[in-house]
């Protein structure tokens, strides 16, 4: 799958999911020509020195620049991965990397003990850009799921009016949305939750892209939230069926529950619209960003909701000392500017639809199916092809 096909990949980068990603720790042997010792140091230090809960693809990269990145024996590749969403504006980008440097100089953090010249132009810039009253600011994704978690909780017990300790929350079976502890209670994955018992009560699992089974669960009046991604991401790309997020917004409304979308993975230009929502021309009451928030270059997850929510909490209520810094909030205002000034999110629809067409071609024995929207996609191979070793003729492919 090299040359041509990929050659009209332009930013954000392509991302072609892999099932089974952590499975395959062995694979630090699975050298070849192109993979040197340059690259096994540094595959053995890992291993040597680092906690095991990755299974890296054997590859030691050490440069990155727009759709390529290279590797510490000059072997040049097309980023399909792109840090899972995180790098939509391209690796490196000089305008976000420009402002990285420029505040860096200047002023990183003062924690929220005081305020900063950057935090309020930055609120202002997101908010009017997603059209909501507010925006909570944390570092990583997982961060922002937890916000609004508890913004949910609030709610409920503020505002819903359910009993003291009985609120709900309903999540999709399938889900990922981090490695907290209330992430990991309310994953359907056992490598998330497994052994790391006891789990958070009050989060429930139902099937994804089930309208029925999401109704019958809201009935109950100490149902409060539905987390839920717009598409699935990690569980490979799991695209809905067209109306599912209408009809999810409907029935939150009809009763009187918030839908939280977690947008970490499929927001800001990633699925050919600014939100994956906006396929359905949908608003959620809350949305969790996260990943491309910053260009790929730091930690930067945001919640956006309107005041009835969001002014639930009070001062000293939630928080992080890293939370809306100076730094960060340059390089996310950086980082959406990009993606408006260079319409990502058309750029990714365009080239969405070419890469979905040419993987249609491959020969049908191989690739089973591609689905996906914008440059969010996954292909399904033949059980008798592992995707791991597909991944490995990719790289020894290279561009
Ligand atoms: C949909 C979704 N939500 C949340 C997260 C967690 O983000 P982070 O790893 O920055 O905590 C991820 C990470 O892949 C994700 O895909």
């Amino acid at each position: 799958m090299s040359g041509t096909l990929l050659r009209y990949i332009l930013r954000p980068l392509g991302s072609i999911q892999v099932s089974s990603r952590y499975a395959h720790a062995q694979a630090a042997t699975a050298l070849t020509n192109k993979i040197g010792n340059r690259s096994q140091i540094i595959f053995n230090k890992e291993s040597k020195f680092g906690a095991h809960n990755y299974g890296p693809i054997p590859v030691a990269i050490c440069r990155g620049k727009d759709v390529f990145v290279w590797d510490v024996e000059g072997n040049q590749y097309y980023d399909f991965l792109s840090a899972y969403s995180a790098a939509n504006q391209g690796h490196c980008h000089p305008k976000i990397i420009k402002a990285l440097k420029d505040q860096a100089d200047t002023l990183t953090l003062t924690s929220r003990a005081f305020y900063n010249d950057c935090l309020g132009e930055f609120e202002e810039y997101i908010t009017k850009l997603f059209g909501y009253d507010k925006v909570l600011p944390m570092n990583t994704g997982v961060e922002g799921g937890e916000t609004a978690c508890k913004l949910a909780r609030k709610w409920a017990y503020n505002v819903k009016m359910v009993k003291p300790n009985q609120a709900r929350i309903l999540f999709a079976e399938n889900n990922f949305w981090g490695r907290t502890l209330a992430a990991c209670s309310s994953s359907s994955d056992p490598d998330c939750y497994k052994d790391y018992g006891p789990y958070m009560p009050g989060l429930s699992l139902i099937p994804y892209n089930d309208v029925a089974a999401l109704e019958k669960e809201l009935q109950d009046p100490n149902v409060c939230a539905y987390m839920v991604e717009p598409i699935q991401g990690e569980a490979g790309v799991n695209v809905p069926d067209d109306g599912y997020l209408k009809k999810v917004r409907e029935l939150c409304t009809k009763y009187n529950v918030l839908w939280i979308a977690d947008e970490v993975q499929t927001g800001l230009a990633r699925t050919g619209k600014r939100l994956c929502v906006d396929h359905e021309h949908v608003r959620p009451d809350i949305v969790i960003l996260g990943k491309a928030l910053s260009g790929g270059v730091l930690p930067v997850s945001a919640v956006l909701a309107d005041d009835d929510v969001m002014l639930l909490i009070k001062p000293g209520q939630h928080g992080s000392t890293f939370g809306g810094n100076p730094l960060a909030s340059k390089v996310a205002m950086a980082s959406l500017e990009v993606l408006e000034e260079e319409k990502l999110a058309e750029n990714s629809e365009r080239m969405g639809q070419i890469l979905r067409s040419q993987l249609k071609k491959l020969p049908s024995d191989i690739v089973k199916l591609t689905r996906g929207k914008g440059l969010l996609n996954a292909i399904i191979i033949n059980d008798k092809y592992d995707a791991w070793d597909v991944c490995l003729r990719l790289r020894d492919n290279g561009p």
